[in-house]
């Protein structure tokens, strides 16, 4: 019998045993290893006559593929034999009670942003989307807002290119003119979302959270944006009376403009809302601008309303007595272990908002 013939049939009856993943992989480098039997059959080709080489080498090859095709074969039906046993033994009982399970925590900023959406939904707001990345056009232009307006340098932006066409949104107004050239009035949208600007301490970090609120019909005044903020922020602070005071202030895309305080008090160190005589400034708002209705193709002498902008981050500090705005983003375990919420306690508006 050739030496070949010899190889093939030692080796097809030692992969024909029992073996394991070892034990293949130790057939494995006898066969095709640096001294492996069939790597020095090939080395010796050299030492045979011409006439001999061609037939050997080719008988070789032969050999090589079907002992390395029944190797892979061998591997295969263990993998698939290993598998096989890990899924009959591994059985996941799910009536037993959780061990040491590390339960994640909601955000305060997510909390609120949902409270948020509750509350506003409860009187007929539906929640829109914008995108972080604008153009300067929805960003600013749109919301009468032209280039070289002094309001655009007070947004300290952070333009993406050098034309500064793109921008990360400095307010989440975009939105407003999104979800109006999307439809056709009556418009009464919130649009909760990150907001950027160039600037960082205590109290402002460079991205933080607005929700925008906007509704447009025939006979909106300003009446209805007071009793509009009024009840959401009774209901968002979870008390039956409030302090609100609107002071004047000016926004190119509202006439008239104006900021909203409300009235607190420090009590043992705590924040007391609705009572005192501290004031804090939590929203911008007003009369949304006839040429950004013009600018949406909606006739201002037939459809008027208002709009909001809230910095929800700062609600979130003053509900849950957080004073560091910077702890937010810091992404502290221990923090949000802290201030975190149960993922299954969703606020609701029938069964509370937090608790
Ligand atoms: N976009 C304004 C800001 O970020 C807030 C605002 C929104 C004011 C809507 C008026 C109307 O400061």
């Amino acid at each position: 019998m050739s030496d070949i013939k010899k190889i093939k049939n030692e080796f097809l009856h030692k992969l024909n045993a029992d073996l394991n993943i070892e034990s293949i992989n130790q057939i494995k480098s006898e066969l095709f290893g640096k001294k492996g039997k069939i790597s020095n059959s090939f080395k010796n080709l050299g030492s045979l006559p011409t006439e001999e080489r061609k037939k050997f080498a080719s008988d070789l090859n032969f050999v090589k593929d079907e002992l390395q095709e029944k190797i892979n074969k061998k591997i295969q039906e263990l993998e698939i034999k290993e598998i096989n046993s890990k899924l009959e033994n591994e059985k996941v009982d799910v009536t037993l009670p959780e061990r040491n399970i590390v339960q994640g925590k909601i955000h305060p900023v997510s909390q609120v942003i949902d409270e948020i959406s509750c509350i506003f939904s409860e009187i007929g707001f539906s929640v829109e989307e914008g995108p972080d990345v604008e153009n300067e056009h929805y960003n600013f232009t749109a919301l009468n807002t032209p280039d070289n307006h002094p309001a655009r340098d007070m947004h300290d932006t952070f333009y993406l290119n050098d034309k500064k066409e793109l921008l990360l949104r400095t307010h989440t107004s975009p939105v407003q003119v999104r979800t109006m050239l999307k439809g056709k009035p009556p418009f009464k949208i919130i649009a909760p979302g990150r907001t950027y600007r160039s600037d960082s301490d205590q109290t402002h970090a460079p991205m933080f959270h607005q929700v925008e609120g906007l509704h447009i019909d025939k006979y909106i005044n300003m009446g209805h944006l007071k009793g509009c903020l009024n009840y959401f922020i009774k209901s968002f602070f979870e008390v039956d009376k409030i302090k609100m005071r609107f002071r004047p202030s000016h926004f190119p895309f509202t006439e008239p403009s104006a900021e909203v305080d409300i009235g607190y008090e420090l009590k043992d160190g705590k924040i007391v809302i609705g009572e005192g005589d501290k004031w804090l400034e939590i929203l911008g708002c007003g009369m949304v601008h006839p040429n950004v209705l013009k600018n949406v193709k909606i006739n201002p002498d037939k459809y008027q309303g208002y709009a909001f902008g809230i910095g929800i981050d700062r609600l979130a500090m003053l509900k849950y007595g957080i004073n560091d705005l910077r702890a937010f983003f810091e992404t502290d375990y221990r923090w949000l272990n802290h201030f975190g919420f149960d993922p299954l306690d969703v606020p609701s508006n029938y069964r509370g908002l937090s608790r």
